[in-house]
C-alpha cells in the first residue's frame, strides 16, 4: 500500500474518477465531501470498480474542527487533492458570497492544518478558466492570467495565489495546479459519472438529457463567433483520463526528490472542437439525434480555448489518450445507466 491521500470533493464528478484511479494505483483514500453536488451511493460505484471501499467522512471543508478531526481519525495523511468547491459559473454570479466562503475558506482551512499533521503536498483543482481568452492558442502555462469574468474564476486565481504566497513564504509543504479544461465522459463500467443538479449548465449532460428524451432540445450558444462553424471551441478531455494525471501528480509531489515546491499543468488534450462538432460526433458515434437549435451567445463564454498539454506530457509523463468516440460513448452509457 502507499501513501495515504485525503481527496475532499471524493464523491463528486472528477473526484470520484480520481479516487478510483488512486486505489487502482495503490493508493489507501480518505474521502471527506458534504454532499452538497453528490451522494454517498458514489462510494458503491467506486467500490464495484475498485473492489476497495474508501474511508468516506461526510464533512464540509469549511469546517476547521470537522476537517481536524479527520485528520485525528485518519493518521498520516501524506498529501491531498483538492475538488471541493462549487463549480456553476452562473450561479457564483448570483451568489458570490456562497462562493468565496465555499472554495476560498475550504483552501484556507486545508493549508492552515497541513504543517501541523505533517502532510507534504496538495494538488489542486484549478481551470482554464484563468486564462480568459488567451491572445495566442494553444495555450500553455506561460499565458497571462486574465481579469476573471464570474466570482467562480475569481475564486480560482485567489486560490492559485493563495497557494503561491503561502508557499513563497516557506510553507513546509509542496503544490501542484493542474488546469483542467473541460472533463466530459464517464467511467467505461458506467458506475460512476456526472451527477448534475436541476438543469444541466455544461453542455454534455444536457446534450445526453436531450438524447434522452428528458429535454425536449440543446440550445447552442451562439454561432456568430469568429471561428470556421461560428460556435464556441473547447478542449473535452476524458474524465478518466484526467483522474489518471491526479496519480501522476501525486506520485511526482510525494516522491520526486527535485526542488520544485509548485507547479502549474494545463491537463487538456491539445485539441480544439467546436459545439456544433461535438453534438455530430455524438450523433455519429452513438447513431442518437440530438435535436438542437441556435440560440443566443451566453454571457461570459469564452470564443475559443484549447490547450498545449506538453508540458504536462513531457514533465508529468502523461498524454490523454481516450478517443473522443469512446468518450462520448461513455458519456451515453452512463444518461442510460441514470435512466434505469
Ligand atoms: C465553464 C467554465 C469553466 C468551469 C466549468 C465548470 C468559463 C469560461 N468556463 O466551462 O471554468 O470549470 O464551466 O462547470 O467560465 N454550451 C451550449 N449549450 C449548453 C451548454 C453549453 O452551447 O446548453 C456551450 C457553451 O457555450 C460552451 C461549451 O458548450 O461553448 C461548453 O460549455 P460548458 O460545458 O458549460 O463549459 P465551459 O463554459 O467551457
Amino acid at each position: 500500500m502507499k501513501a495515504k491521500i485525503l481527496v475532499t470533493g471524493g464523491t463528486g464528478y472528477i473526484g470520484s474518477h480520481t479516487v478510483v484511479e488512486l486505489q487502482n494505483s495503490d493508493y489507501e483514500v480518505v474521502i471527506v465531501d458534504n454532499l452538497s453536488n453528490s451522494n454517498a451511493e458514489v462510494v458503491d460505484g467506486i467500490e464495484k470498480i475498485t473492489g476497495i471501499r474508501p474511508a468516506f467522512q461526510q464533512v464540509d471543508c469549511r469546517d476547521k474542527e470537522a476537517l481536524a478531526g479527520v485528520f485525528n481519525r485518519y493518521p498520516g495523511i501524506k498529501g491531498i487533492i483538492h475538488f471541493a468547491a462549487s463549480k456553476a459559473v452562473g450561479e457564483s454570479v448570483q451568489q458570490p458570497l456562497l462562493y468565496y466562503r465555499n472554495n476560498i475558506v475550504s483552501l484556507l482551512n486545508l493549508l492552515e492544518a497541513m504543517p501541523e499533521y505533517q502532510v507534504e503536498g496538495l494538488v489542486f483543482s484549478s481551470s482554464c478558466t484563468v486564462y480568459g481568452q488567451p491572445d495566442r492558442l494553444p495555450v500553455d502555462e506561460t499565458a497571462p492570467i486574465l481579469p476573471a469574468t464570474s466570482p467562480y474564476g475569481n475564486t480560482k486565481q485567489v486560490d492559485e495565489e493563495i497557494i503561491r504566497d503561502a508557499i513563497h513564504a516557506g510553507a513546509p509543504y509542496k503544490s501542484i495546479i493542474l488546469r483542467y479544461f473541460n472533463p466530459i465522459g464517464a467511467h467505461p463500467t458506467a458506475e460512476i459519472g456526472e451527477l448534475p443538479n436541476g438543469v444541466p449548465q455544461n453542455l454534455i449532460p444536457f446534450l445526453t438529457q436531450t438524447a434522452a428524451g428528458i429535454r425536449k432540445e440543446l440550445s447552442v450558444f451562439g454561432n456568430d463567433y469568429h471561428t470556421p462553424d461560428g460556435s464556441c471551441i473547447r478542449d473535452y478531455i476524458n474524465v478518466v483520463d484526467l483522474a489518471k494525471a491526479h496519480v501522476v501528480a501525486v506520485e511526482r509531489m510525494l516522491n520526486n526528490p527535485s526542488n520544485a515546491r509548485l507547479e502549474y499543468f494545463n491537463l487538456g488534450t491539445g485539441r480544439g472542437l467546436s459545439v456544433l462538432e461535438l453534438i455530430h460526433t455524438f450523433e455519429e458515434t452513438t447513431g442518437v439525434k440530438v435535436p438542437h437549435k441556435i440560440v443566443g451567445r451566453r454571457e461570459g463564454d469564452i470564443e475559443q480555448i484549447w490547450a498545449d498539454p506538453r508540458y504536462a506530457n513531457e514533465v508529468l509523463g502523461w498524454t490523454a489518450v481516450e478517443t473522443l468516440e469512446d468518450t462520448l460513448q461513455s458519456a451515453w452509457k452512463w444518461q442510460l445507466k441514470l435512466g434505469e
